[in-house]
């Protein structure tokens, strides 16, 4: 059983994915997260992260990395989606993504391709949106909660750039598979987007 969900930067797909990973007890990876240790470990190595050779040096990053809390901040994020462009780099990912996919029992992965580009054949595929409105606005309550000093205007365009780089890069962008399911998260409330996932992997069991 392979649970694929993919989706925009804050759209509510990584939540929704833990919550599926916790209800059919199943493992799970955050696929973003991956990318993410490529970008941070550029940036350490002071590598350009749209330099695919230094990208590419900076898949090598050490296991560590992937518990750095800096990991999950907006200028991490930023780095990833550039970092990720590069085919070199996600073929240097895809081996450990595409393992986690087909271990025994199952798997549940969050990205951006995992329905078209890492597990084909999974037997559920979500495809997790959100308005760039709903999603700024979430993003904006988090960093308020973490006393971060940033506008939602800034949010919102910094979100739209990323958007379109992951949609328009050549090599796997993002795109919902024909046989996904779509979920608009804009006016669910968390509860109501964890039910509509559950209901949608035990409509395809
Ligand atoms: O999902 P998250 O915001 O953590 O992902 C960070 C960046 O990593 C994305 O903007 C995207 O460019 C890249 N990514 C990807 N493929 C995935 C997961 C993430 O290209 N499967």
């Amino acid at each position: 059983m392979i649970v694929a969900v993919d989706g925009p930067t804050a759209s509510g797909k990584g939540t929704i994915a833990k919550a599926l990973a916790a209800h059919f007890h199943l493992p799970h990876l955050d696929t973003g997260l991956l990318y993410r240790a490529v970008g941070r470990q550029c940036l350490l190595d002071g590598g350009d992260p749209d330099d695919p050779v230094a990208a590419l040096a900076a898949c090598s990053f050490p296991e560590g990395l992937l518990l750095d809390p800096e990991l999950r901040s907006e200028t991490t994020g930023g780095l990833a989606s550039r970092v990720s462009v590069h085919p070199a780099v996600r073929q240097a990912l895809y081996e450990r993504q595409r393992s986690f996919a087909l271990q025994p029992g199952g798997a549940v992965l969050d990205g951006r391709d995992i329905g078209t580009v890492i597990a084909p054949e999974a037997g559920t595929k979500l495809f997790v949106i959100a308005s760039v409105e709903a999603r700024a606005q979430r993003r904006f309550l988090e960093m308020q909660a973490q006393q971060r000093e940033i506008t939602l205007e800034a949010i919102a365009a910094d979100l739209a750039a990323r958007d379109e780089r992951d949609r328009s890069r050549k090599d796997a962008p993002l795109v919902a598979a024909p046989d996904a399911i779509v979920i608009d998260t804009s006016d669910l409330r968390r509860e109501e987007a964890v039910a509509a996932a559950i209901a949608a992997v035990d409509a395809r069991r």
